[in-house]
């Protein structure tokens, strides 16, 4: 059991949670995640560590609310406990000096970027930091953000906020203006695959972070398998940061979208027992 000791909406279906997780805290590095069970009846869900602390010995992570578990989760109050919380999961990326280092964030691609652009950055990296959302009120954690970069730049797709247009438009606007040698993006699938389709053709290296469907992210199972370079990797334990010139996106895309239909019945099941508390 994992004791919530914070809890903060940040945006329509988003919410950060502050949980206490001694050892994940105590070894988590930038790029890892954790998978954890609302209640003992819910289904295994990988979400990404936004932060932690080290002293107090919590962890932060930011969902959104997109089906049953995600649901379950928001429903847990301050004082309340994730039934099993395991991590730190996958691999870290290399604190290494690259040199000047744009990530691109998108929607919920956005928190996992804070810790490694504050490493990055530690570290003696340049970092800019593009990051994007549909409209004003789903740009999340921008303080944040800034603060663990050298330049941050904010686009929304309506233009309510920061520049109109994709993420993508302003990397291409970048790309041609500045020198850069890595190029980290993080969020929607699609929005990961235009990068990488972007970046390809300059030979400028490319990190994306997938986001398949897993179960036991213990590299048991196979159900979080990816084509990475003609190989089948697994995410959890390969993962989930992959060079995005070498991934398969249109199988990343197929699998995700496998359960489509049982999805959808499940969060219809459940919205209204989860909100009213009933035993899942
Ligand atoms: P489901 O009933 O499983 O699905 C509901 C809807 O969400 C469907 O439309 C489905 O297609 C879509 N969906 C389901 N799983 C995913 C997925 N893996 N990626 C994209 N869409 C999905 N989510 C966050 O909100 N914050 C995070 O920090 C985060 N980090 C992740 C890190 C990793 C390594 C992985 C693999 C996934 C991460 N996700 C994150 C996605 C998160 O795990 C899913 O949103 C969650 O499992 C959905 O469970 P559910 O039962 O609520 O919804
Ligand atoms: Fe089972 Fe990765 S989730 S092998």
């Amino acid at each position: 059991m994992a004791r919530i000791v914070d809890k903060t909406l940040l945006a329509e279906r988003v919410v950060l949670l502050e949980i206490e997780a001694e050892k994940v805290a105590r070894y988590a590095q930038p790029g890892q995640f954790v998978v954890l069970m609302p209640f003992e009846t819910s289904e295994r869900i990988p979400i990404s560590l936004h932060n932690w602390y080290k002293e107090k010995g919590t962890i932060e992570i930011v969902f959104q609310v997109v089906g049953r578990t995600t649901l379950e989760l928001a429903s847990l109050d301050v004082g309340n406990s994730v039934y099993t919380l395991l991590g730190p999961l996958g691999r870290p990326l290399a604190l290494e000096k690259y040199g000047r280092v744009v990530f691109v964030g998108g929607g919920l691609g956005i928190p996992p970027i804070y810790t490694i652009a504050r490493e990055l950055k530690r570290v003696g990296n340049e970092v800019c930091s593009i990051i994007g959302a549909r409209t004003a009120s789903l740009v999340i954690l921008e303080e944040r953000i800034r603060e663990a970069s050298d330049e941050l730049l904010i686009c929304t797709d309506d233009g309510s906020y920061g520049r109109k247009g994709f993420v993508t438009e302003a990397l291409q606007e970048l790309l041609g203006q500045k020198h850069i040698d890595l190029v980290i993006a993080i969020g929607p699938v699609p929005m990961m695959e235009a990068v990488s389709h972007l970046t390809r053709p300059l030979g400028i290296k490319t990190i994306v972070s997938l986001n398949p469907i897993m179960l036991d992210a213990t590299g048991m199972c196979g159900v979080c398998r990816v084509k990475v370079g003609g190989e089948t990797k697994f995410a959890c334990v390969d993962g989930p940061k992959f060079d995005g010139h070498q991934v398969d996106f249109a199988d990343l895309r197929r699998r995700l979208s496998m359960y489509a239909k049982e999805e959808a019945e499940a969060l219809e099941k459940w919205e209204t027992k989860v909100w009213r508390r009933e035993s899942p």
